[in-house]
């Protein structure tokens, strides 16, 4: 397996260029499965989720293929309504395609979805909205089985704002008879973009971005060409890289709006923030103060995406900053490896507190989740002397060549073979 080798303490200076949101464009990709037509996705982001959601494509009788910074997708012979195990493992987005299936085949055949290690990620919420939707659904040996002669519409009232649920609801519903309502839909601007596509594709649905969805069924969508958003945390990423190194970074091709809870949080620990309309100008200064108390919530809320980012920025900052994780119950996998780097982090059930130290300082860790990933690398670009971040495969679900970019704004970073590995 490879790793990324890190010399810290270079503060960054220049451009960087943020892709396409990774968490907006799996549930489109899913959603190609409806256009019975040509559908082409541009800014695609290249990482390995991606690549298993055209895997799962193709499995499905799709002709899909990536063109440059393109997915094209020709759904017109989807033959088939199961997904494997083994591709269902790969990543969480996987059950996004068990709304696009039914929609579009009646029919379905999936097993649990993988995805990060961040506590229990059950999917009891996306099950019982589809059985509101007169969808027929039978678990037996760890496989999970729909019928629907014809979806009905229905109104559901999530339990909570889940970003998935809301996601496989809508994608279920587009062609269901009548109309379905979501309350207490998850508000995230990749809803939002799912919306769109959707629409593109001739759906009516209306109410992304607020906690109503209303989406009326149509008989027939259509393959479309759409823009995906750019990825909000791959911005934040950026600002954190930022923040800790007390350098001065353009980042390129962003909604500033997205990133306001996060942009806010980097204010209060003394960075200067001026947004252009696609454009974030950031300056840090040569050590962060400390933030009281960050709370993860759901959108517009403090991202749960930024907790172990901005934990990581804030390890070296000047005081006692103090998070709660009110997502996911498992989200400080990323601790073990920052107190290793020097990190002075206490962490009790859903909160963290996090006493700023001078520096940290060059280890060899292992990352255990995406997030975690990014977390390391931007402590890395801080820390004194060499780290050694292994577990990158984590990464690279959710980033295309980060080093790269880091690198060409004056990072000493680099992927390399593990030793003694073939
Ligand atoms: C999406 O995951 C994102 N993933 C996550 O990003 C993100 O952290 C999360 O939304 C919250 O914003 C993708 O979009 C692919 P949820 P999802 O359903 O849909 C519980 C990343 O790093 N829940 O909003 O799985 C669940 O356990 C990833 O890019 C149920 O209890 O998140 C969690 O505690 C990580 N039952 C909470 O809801 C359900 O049926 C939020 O989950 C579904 C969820």
């Amino acid at each position: 397996m490879s790793m990324l080798v890190v010399e810290g303490g270079t503060p960054l200076e220049g451009g960087v260029y943020v892709h396409g949101a990774k968490n907006a464009a799996l549930p489109i990709l899913a959603a190609t499965v409806l256009g019975n037509g040509v559908s082409v996705v541009h800014n695609c982001p290249n990482i390995t989720d991606v690549n298993a959601a055209v895997n799962i494509l193709n499995h499905l009788g799709c002709r899909a293929f990536r063109d440059g910074d393109s997915v094209i997708v020709d759904s017109s012979d989807v033959c088939r309504w199961d997904i494997p195990e083994s591709m269902m493992r790969e990543m969480r987005s996987s059950v996004m395609f068990l709304g696009a299936i039914l929609a579009r085949c009646g029919k379905a055949d999936i097993t649990y979805p993988g995805g990060c290690e961040l506590g229990p990620r059950p999917i009891d919420l996306h099950l019982k909205a589809l059985e509101k939707l007169s969808i027929r659904i039978d678990e037996k040996l760890g496989r999970i089985n729909c019928r629907a002669c014809k979806a009905r519409g229905s109104e559901i009232s999530l339990d909570m704002p889940s970003v998935g649920a809301t996601e496989n609801i809508m994608l279920a519903a587009v062609t269901a008879k009548g109309e379905t309502v979501i309350v207490n839909a998850a508000q995230e601007p990749e809803i939002v973009d799912l919306q769109n596509f959707l629409n593109c594709m001739g759906a009516k649905i209306h109410g992304g971005g607020t906690n109503v969805i209303t989406i009326q069924g149509v008989e027939q969508l259509y393959g479309c060409e759409y823009t995906v958003i750019p990825d909000r945390i791959e911005t934040v990423t950026y600002m954190a890289a930022a923040g800790i190194t007390g350098g001065r970074l353009s980042i390129n091709n962003v909604i500033p709006e997205h990133v306001q809870a996060v942009a806010s949080v980097m204010k209060c620990a003394g960075c200067d923030i001026m947004h252009g309309e696609s454009r974030i100008d950031i300056s840090a200064p040569p050590r962060l103060k400390s933030v009281d108390y960050i709370r993860t919530m759901p959108y517009p809320g403090f991202p749960t995406d930024a907790q172990a980012i901005i934990m990581a920025m804030l390890s070296v900052s000047q005081g006692v900053s103090v998070f709660s994780e009110n997502i996911f119950s498992g989200r400080f996998k990323h601790v073990p490896a920052l107190t290793m780097m020097g990190a002075n982090i206490i962490t009790e059930g859903r909160t963290a507190i996090v006493r700023g130290v001078n520096r940290l300082y060059g280890a060899s860790v292992k990352a255990e989740d995406l997030r975690g990933a990014a977390a390391l690398v931007v402590a890395a670009l801080n820390a004194e002397g060499k780290t050694e971040i292994s577990g990158i495969n984590y990464l690279d679900r959710g980033y295309c060549n980060l080093e790269n970019a880091l690198s060409s704004v004056g990072a000493n970073i680099y992927r390399c073979k593990k030793e003694n590995e073939i």
